[in-house]
C-alpha cells in the first residue's frame, strides 16, 4: 500500500500492512522523514524513563556492504537505502538519568530518586545491565517499525549479525548491546502474509 506524503496510516493500518521486507526500491528516504520517524520513536516508554536506546543511521553504500558482511551476507542490508542500527548504552543512560527525570518531580526528591535508579543497577554486571537495556530498546524498535510503516516505509528487524563486528565497523564501545539492525526503505516485494497463532493459543482470560 502506497501512502501519500500528507496522509499517514493509522496504528491499525500500520500493523496490518507491516511485513518484513527484504527487497527495497533504490530510492533514498528524505532526511526530514527519517528525523520525524526517529523523533516519534523516542516517545516510546521505558522503565525509569531511562531511554537507553541509541541509533546509528547508515546510508553510506560502502559501509552498508561491510555491515552486510557482518550480517551473514543478508541482502536486505544493501538493498535498503537506510539501515538503522539500534543499540543500547546503559552507561550513558545512567549517567544522563537526571536529564530525563519528569519535570513534575519536585526538586527535593530528585537526588534520592537518581540514587535509587543508580543503586538498582549497582550490583549488576555490564551484561546484565545491557540485557535490561535491550528489553527497553525493543519497545523503541516496535515503535520504529510501525512509525516507518505509517509513513509508507518498510523495514525488516534483524538479529542475524555478528555484534562484535558491527560494533567495530561503527566505532561503538564494546560495552554496548545491539538489539537489532533495521533496514528501511520502500518495499519492492509484497512480503509474506501474516501467519500467527490465534488468540486462544496465546491468551488466557481470568
Ligand atoms: C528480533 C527479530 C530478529 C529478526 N532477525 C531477522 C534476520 O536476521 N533476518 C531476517 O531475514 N528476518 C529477521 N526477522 C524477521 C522475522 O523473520 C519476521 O518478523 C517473522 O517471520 C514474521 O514475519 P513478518 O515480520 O513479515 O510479519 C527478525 C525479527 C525479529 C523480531
Amino acid at each position: 500500500m502506497e501512502v501519500a506524503a500528507n496522509r499517514l496510516l493509522d496504528a491499525k493500518q500500520a500493523v496490518l500492512t507491516r511485513r518484513s521486507i527484504r527487497k527495497f526500491k533504490q530510492e533514498p528516504v528524505p532526511q526530514g522523514t527519517l528525523e520525524e520517524i526517529l523523533s516519534l520513536a523516542l516517545k516510546a516508554p521505558s522503565a525509569w524513563n531511562s531511554q537507553p536506546w541509541r541509533f546509528v543511521v547508515v546510508r553510506d553504500p560502502s559501509l552498508k556492504m561491510k555491515l552486510r558482511a557482518a550480517a551473514n551476507d543478508q541482502s536486505q542490508v544493501t538493498s535498503a537505502p537506510v539501515v538503522i542500527v539500534l543499540y543500547s548504552d546503559m552507561k550513558d543512560a545512567l549517567e544522563r538519568a537526571g536529564e530525563v527525570m519528569h519535570p513534575g518531580i519536585p526538586e527535593a526528591e530528585r537526588p534520592a530518586r537518581l540514587e535509587s535508579i543508580r543503586a538498582s543497577f549497582a550490583s549488576k554486571t555490564n551484561a546484565e545491565r545491557e540485557a535490561w537495556g535491550m528489553g527497553q530498546s525493543y519497545i523503541a524498535l516496535g515503535f520504529l517499525m510501525l512509525l516507518a510503516r505509517s509513513y509508507g516505509y518498510d523495514t525488516v528487524p534483524m538479529l542475524g549479525f555478528n555484534a562484535a563486528k558491527v560494533k567495530e565497523l561503527l566505532g561503538l564501545p564494546e560495552r554496548v548491546a545491539i538489539p537489532a539492525l533495521l533496514p528501511l526503505g520502500l518495499r519492492d516485494e509484497e512480503g509474506r502474509p501474516h501467519h500467527r497463532h490465534n488468540l486462544e493459543q496465546v491468551v488466557r482470560w481470568m
